[in-house]
């Protein structure tokens, strides 16, 4: 029967791929990458690297382009099932024609599968419209998560205590922070609006030579983070960037 594996590679670190993820990509025949329509050249030659360096032979990359998808819907909801059918079923042709029976194939999940990234859920769905069947392993990777702690040299949790995990939309709806938030996909700069008191430790392009950290109160660094992410971007022409933000201790 045919097998999909779900492979997370890391942030950016090839050493930060694990030695089961390396075991997995031993396996591995075919690639399948999804064209994003976005997705910018270094973050493809970053795969590409990683399958050149751990693949046991030469890979095949399978381009499976992702259908159209509008970003600006009346019903938020609605559109992300439609986009996600859509593209299960992209996926599922894919899986049918070009994995053999016996063949392997591999999802390259930037970071760690299981976080905000939707090739799990996907694969659900194809396996749900049953087009094909096929068994499926997940791989853990490192997080972007991971990776900002371990660099700034703190706990993710303060003892006992929970951490909450959003998006920069979500923060902008709601700037309050009454608990420790971690605050992915963050295009639109969400922490200008947190309460200058609050701790911030903020990373950019985390495990790659261009990495970048600033931590302080929101008051004293905004500035700081708003001008070097700026001129980063402008220089790399794209920005990945993840922070943790925790309220001030109470006396
Ligand atoms: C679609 S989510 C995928 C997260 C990924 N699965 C993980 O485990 O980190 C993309 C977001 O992750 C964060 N991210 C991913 N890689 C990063 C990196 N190298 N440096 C900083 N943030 C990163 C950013 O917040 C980015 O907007």
């Amino acid at each position: 029967v045919r097998t999909v594996l779900v492979i997370g590679i890391g942030t950016g670190d090839p050493e930060h791929v694990t030695v089961q993820a390396i075991g997995a990509l031993r396996r591995v025949g075919v690639v399948f990458v999804v064209d994003k329509g976005e997705a910018t050249d270094d973050l493809v030659r970053l795969r590409r690297e990683i399958c050149d360096r751990y693949a046991a032979r030469p890979v095949r990359l399978v381009a499976i382009e992702d259908p159209p998808r509008d970003r600006a819907p009346a019903d938020y909801g609605a559109a992300v099932a439609d986009w996600h059918a859509a593209r299960a079923a992209a996926w599922g042709r894919a899986i049918a024609e070009e994995l053999g029976e016996d063949e392997v194939g591999a999802f390259l999940v930037w970071g760690d599968p299981s976080l905000y990234d939707s090739t799990i859920r996907v694969l659900d769905a194809v396996r749900t419209q049953g087009v094909v069947p096929f068994e499926h392993e997940v791989i853990p990777g490192v997080s972007s998560v991971q990776v900002l702690c371990a660099r700034h040299r703190i706990p993710l949790n303060r003892v006992g205590e929970p951490v909450r995990i959003t998006t920069g939309r979500l923060l902008a709806a709601d700037p309050r922070i009454v608990e420790d938030v971690v605050v992915v996909l963050d295009g639109q700069q969400a922490f200008r609006a947190v309460d200058g008191d609050v701790r911030i430790w903020w990373g950019a392009y985390l495990g790659s030579p261009d990495e970048i950290l600033i931590a302080g109160r929101i008051g004293d660094v905004t500035d700081e983070i708003v001008r070097r992410r700026a001129e980063a971007r402008a220089r790399k022409g794209w920005i990945l960037d993840v922070y943790l933000l925790r309220p001030p201790e109470q006396t």
